[in-house]
C-alpha cells in the first residue's frame, strides 16, 4: 500500500515516518523546498524526540521519501492524506481552511486509480465533505465511491511524545461512509491491532467533531485548575494537593491537571477558538468553551502581572531585569505556536524591564532563533545560569527537565536582591516545593498561605 502524506510539519513528518515505520510505503511532500531539501539531507526541521532515527530508518529501508512533486506522490497512492496546517484565520477566529483547499484541488488533477482521501488535518465540521466537493469540481470525470472515496481521521498526536502517541494511542478515530475506504483504513492501522488499540468508526461529522470535542474538553481541563489555583491562593489551599484529591477521582482523572501559565501550543488555542464558532454558525453556542478561550487569553496577561507585581513589592522596577527559562509552550518541543512567552515576555518589556532568556532550544548561537521573532528585544543567553546572573529575579515558564535540578546556592550567588530580601524565583510551573526555597523567595501557583 502507498500513502502519499501532503504536509511535512510537525504532523504529517511523524505519521509519515511512523507508517513507514509499520511497512507501508509513504511519500512525503511538502511544498516549502528548503523542507524537502533538509529532509533528503537527512536533516530534521523540527525538534521531536526518535524522529531523525525514525526517519534515518524509513529511508534507507526504500519505504519513506521526500519531494515537492505532489503530483508524482498522489498519481501512484492508495491513500492520499491531507495533513496541511488549519491555523487561526487572520480576524475572526475561523480555521483557515486555504492550505486544505488547495490541497484538495491539487489532489484532485492528480489523482489515478481508486484512492481514499483522508483530512487528518484538524479541520472543522463539514470540511471532510467539501474537499470531496472540490475533487469533484476539480475533476468532474472522477466519481465519488467508485474513482475516489473521502474519510476523516483526526491526529491526536502530542508534540514532544509524538511517536509513542502514534506507535501506542489510546485510540484511532475513523470518519467515513464508504465500506471500501473503511477497508483501506482498516488495512492502514492493522498493525495497532496487536496492541489492542480502539478504533472508533463513524460517520465523517462526528469524526470531525470528535477531534475538537477532546481539544475543547482538555482545553477547559486546563483553564480550570488554572482558575481553581487562582482561588486556593485566596483561600489558603494547595493546589497540587488538591489536583491529587479531583484527580484520583476516576471520573476526572489525574492527567491535565497541571497549572501553569495558560495554554499555548499550536492546537488548543487555534481549535478551541474554531470551535466556538463553529458553535455560533450552528446556532447552538458552547459557552463553556468561550469561557475557557477568554480564561486563558487573560490567564497569560495575567502571569506577566503576577511578575511585575513580586518585583514590585521589593521597590522600584525601573532598570531591573528578568531571566526567563523556557519559552516553548510545553517541554520537548521547539514549538513557539501561540505559546504564553509570547504573550508574557512582551508584557515585561513594555513594562520597561529588561529580559534575558534561556531556553534548551532557544538560547544565544541556536539556529532556531530566527524563528523567534515575536520575542525581538529579549537578551539570549547561553545557559540557564548565565541568563540568571545578575537578573533581579528568575522566571520559570517551562518545565523542561533541566529546570528541576537546578542548583539554588549557584543561584543565590547569581541573582541580586535589595537589602533585606531574599533572591526571588517565579515559578509558574510548579517543578519545585515551598519547603525546599528557605533562602529563596519562591512564588508559585495556587499555594495559598492562611495568616496563622
Ligand atoms: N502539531 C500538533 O501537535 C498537532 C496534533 C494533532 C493535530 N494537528 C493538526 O494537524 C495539522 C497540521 O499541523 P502541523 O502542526 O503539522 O502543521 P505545520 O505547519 O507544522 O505543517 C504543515 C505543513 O504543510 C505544508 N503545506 C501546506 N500546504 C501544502 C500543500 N498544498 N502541499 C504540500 N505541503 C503543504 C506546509 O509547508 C507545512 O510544512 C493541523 O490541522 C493541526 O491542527 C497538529
Amino acid at each position: 500500500m502507498r500513502i502519499a502524506m501532503i504536509g511535512s510539519g510537525y504532523v504529517g513528518l511523524v505519521t509519515g515516518a511512523c507508517f513507514s515505520e509499520f511497512g507501508f510505503n509513504v511519500t512525503n511532500v511538502d511544498q516549502d523546498v528548503k523542507k524537502i531539501q533538509d529532509l533528503e539531507r537527512g536533516k530534521i526541521p523540527i525538534y521531536e524526540p526518535g524522529l531523525d532515527s525514525l526517519v534515518q530508518h524509513g529511508r534507507a529501508a526504500g519505504r519513506l521519501s521526500f519531494t515537492t512533486d505532489l503530483s508524482g506522490a498522489v498519481n501512484q497512492a492508495d491513500i492520499v492524506m491531507i495533513a496541511v496546517g488549519t491555523p487561526t484565520r487572520r480576524g475572526d477566529g475561523y480555521a483557515d481552511l486555504s492550505y486544505v483547499y488547495q490541497a484538495a484541488e491539487q489532489i484532485a488533477l492528480a489523482l489515478n486509480g481508486y484512492t481514499v482521501v483522508v483530512t487528518k488535518s484538524t479541520v472543522p465540521v463539514g470540511t471532510c465533505r467539501k474537499v470531496a466537493k472540490i475533487i469533484e469540481k476539480t475533476r468532474p470525470d472522477l466519481k465519488r465511491g467508485i474513482d475516489f472515496d473521502v474519510a476523516s481521521n483526526p491526529e491526536f498526536l502530542r508534540e514532544g511524545s509524538a511517536i509513542s502517541d502514534f506507535m501506542r494511542p489510546d485510540r484511532i478515530v475513523i470518519g467515513t461512509d464508504s465500506n471500501r475506504a473503511k477497508e483501506l483504513l482498516s488495512k492502514l492501522y492493522r498493525p495497532l491491532y496487536l496492541i489492542e488499540t480502539p478504533i472508533v468508526f463513524t460517520s465523517i461529522e462526528t469524526s470531525e467533531l470528535i477531534k475538537y470535542a477532546s481539544n475543547g474538553f482538555l482545553a477547559m481541563k486546563i483553564a480550570f485548575i488554572n482558575q481553581m489555583a487562582d482561588l486556593c491562593e485566596k483561600a489558603g489551599a494547595d493546589i497540587q494537593e488538591l489536583a491529587k484529591g479531583i484527580g484520583l477521582d476516576g471520573r476526572i482523572g489525574r492527567k491535565f491537571l497541571n497549572v501553569g501559565p495558560g495554554y499555548g501550543g499550536s492546537c488548543f488555542p487555534k481549535d478551541t477558538l474554531a470551535l466556538s464558532r463553529t458553535a455560533h454558525d450552528f446556532n447552538s453556542p458552547l459557552t463553556l468553551i468561550d469561557a475557557v478561550v477568554e480564561a486563558n487569553d487573560s490567564r497569560k496577561k495575567e502571569m506577566a502581572g503576577k511578575i511585575i507585581a513580586a518585583l514590585k513589592g521589593r521597590g522600584d522596577i525601573k532598570g531591573k531585569t528578568i531571566s526567563v527559562l523556557g519559552i516553548t509552550f510545553k517541554p520537548n518541543t521547539d514549538d513557539l505556536r501561540d505559546a504564553p512567552s509570547l504573550v508574557i515576555v512582551p508584557e515585561l518589556l513594555k513594562a520597561g524591564l529588561k529580559v534575558k532568556v534561556y531556553d534548551p532550544l532557544y538560547y544565544a548561537g541556536s539556529e532556531r532563533l530566527g524563528y523567534a521573532t515575536d520575542l525581538d528585544g529579549v537578551e539570549w543567553s547561553i545557559n540557564a545560569y548565565a541568563s540568571m546572573q545578575d537578573a533581579d529575579c528568575v522566571v520559570i515558564l517551562t518545565e523542561w527537565n533541566e529546570f528541576r535540578a537546578l542548583d539554588l546556592d549557584r543561584i543565590k550567588t547569581l541573582l541580586n536582591a535589595p537589602q533585606g530580601f531574599k533572591p526571588l524565583m517565579i515559578d509558574l510551573r510548579n517543578i519545585y516545593k515551598p519547603s525546599e526555597m528557605e533562602e529563596i523567595e519562591y512564588v508559585s501557583l495556587g499555594r495559598g498561605k492562611i495568616a496563622a
